[in-house]
């Protein structure tokens, strides 16, 4: 992994920052990218596709190795207070919501596929221009940034792909059951492209995006932290996807030795039947509402509690849940992954447009993850010109991800500008809107 160029001015200003702090200067400066995903949300953690691509925004580690075990981590913004641990068998978390558990969450990571004694510490200063809580990604380009540069000053490297189904199970160290998407794109992306990721086991391939349209994002004021509020959310629709799973399991006639858990595990083992076959199965069984755990054990003539302790949900007791729904948007946005790939490829953006506006009915009517400052910033998006609109990542605040024709770009961020941010306090003294373009994956480069 060697590096392009990348924002030499930026990384010249960390050279100089964490020679300041550290009275040393670094070894290694680690570029990590945020993403957009284009289409396939919520779709990751149940083993079907995403179409994500990594932006021009990035996450940048600089380091340098310590002869101890102790790790110091700084950040050029001043919110984020310096943190330092031990490298050891138990790195016990920071409270909830600190920085510093991303950083200790690579060295969990690595400490675990490597053995607790293989690193040794290190220093780091972290920079970045993803936004933090947008759903662009900050976070997991933190965690990749992080184990990188780590792996960088012990001299050794993990081959990208290991490298993604690691990092993205180390991440649920914050707290969030979330899915391998993030990692891996930041990792595995090439520019100019989107990548296509499906996983169990976690596999991707790159797909050419022509140019005559834009991605541009947009912020909509409300942050989506993954370590806050909208964690229990998130969680809440694992929960329900994997209840789904285990419900329609039963209901095709599934014999298997272990509870099947992921909605796209159905696609393996029952080949011949579609995607749009399970929604009508499981629409025939239940009512489009929220059921209680008893009422879907009666319906499908299971036990309550066996149908709990298979699917997890148990575990994490809610009161009702909505599988219906939950599962009609995860496999119907598969098909619009499939579909998707297959409109880029043949430069079709007009039906790239009507599948990214079908994908955001979905992630609101079904998923519930849309927000009325989203809706409002969808609306206006389509007013200033956007082809395609929709909410990307999480959901429950954050960006969304707009398709515009390139020549039209400038005037849709004027008209964005003055019909959403221009009266919003809460818009002011930053940039909310911006075009990103298609970048490369996580890079090293010594300095
Ligand atoms: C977050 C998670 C991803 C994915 C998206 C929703 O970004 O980290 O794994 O589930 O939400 O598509």
């Amino acid at each position: 992994m060697i590096a392009p160029a990348f924002a030499a001015e930026r990384a010249d200003a960390l050279v100089q920052r964490f020679s300041a702090h550290f009275g040393r200067r670094p070894e290694v400066i680690v570029r990590a990218p945020g993403r957009v995903n284009i289409i396939g949300e919520h779709t990751d953690y149940n083993n079907l596709p995403v179409l994500p691509m990594a932006i021009d925004r990035h996450v940048l580690v600089a380091a340098a190795a310590r002869d101890d075990r102790r790790i110091r981590v700084a950040n050029v913004d001043g919110h984020f207070a310096p943190r330092t641990y031990q490298l050891q068998a138990d790195v016990r978390r920071f409270a909830a919501g600190d920085w510093g558990n991303y950083h200790k969450a690579a060295a969990r990571g690595l400490l675990s596929a490597l053995g607790v004694d293989a690193l040794h510490g290190g220093d780091f200063m972290v920079d970045g221009d993803v936004p933090p809580g947008a759903g662009l990604s900050s976070s997991s380009a933190l965690v990749v940034g992080s184990a990188l540069a780590l792996l960088a000053v012990n001299d050794r490297s993990i081959p990208p792909l290991q490298l993604a189904g690691l990092t993205a199970m180390a991440e649920r160290y914050v707290g969030t059951q979330s899915g391998g998407m993030d990692q891996a794109v930041c990792l595995l992306a090439e520019a100019g492209h989107a990548l296509r990721i499906d996983f169990d086991p976690l596999r991707a391939h790159t797909v050419p995006l022509s140019i005559g349209y834009a991605f541009v994002v947009c912020h909509s004021l409300v942050a989506a932290e993954k370590a806050g509020a909208a964690r229990n959310a998130y969680n809440n629709r694992v929960v329900e996807c994997r209840l789904a799973a285990r419900v329609l399991a039963r209901l095709l006639g599934a014999r298997l030795p272990r509870p099947l858990t992921h909605l796209g595990d159905l696609r393996i083992l029952f080949a011949d039947r579609s995607l749009a076959d399970f929604v009508a199965v499981l629409e025939n069984a239940l009512p489009p509402r929220p059921l209680r755990i008893q009422e879907i054990a009666d319906a499908i003539g299971a036990r309550s509690e066996l149908l709990a302790a298979e699917s997890g949900s148990g575990m994490h007791p809610q009161e009702t849940y909505d599988i219906v729904r939950r599962a009609r948007h995860v496999l119907t946005e598969a098909e619009r992954v499939e579909q998707a790939e297959a409109a880029l490829a043949a430069g079709d953006w007009l039906g790239l447009s009507a599948l990214m506006d079908a994908s955001h009915a979905s992630c609101r009517d079904d998923y519930d993850i849309s927000s009325p400052a989203l809706e409002e910033l969808i609306a206006a998006a389509k007013a200033a010109g956007a082809q395609g609109a929709r909410l990307t990542g999480a959901g429950f605040g954050g960006c969304t991800v707009n398709l515009v024709p390139s020549g039209d770009t400038s005037l849709f961020l004027a008209m964005i500008e003055r019909s959403f941010y221009l009266h919003k306090a809460a818009a002011r003294g930053r940039e909310h809107a911006f075009a990103v373009a298609p970048s490369a994956g996580a890079s090293v480069m010594r300095v």
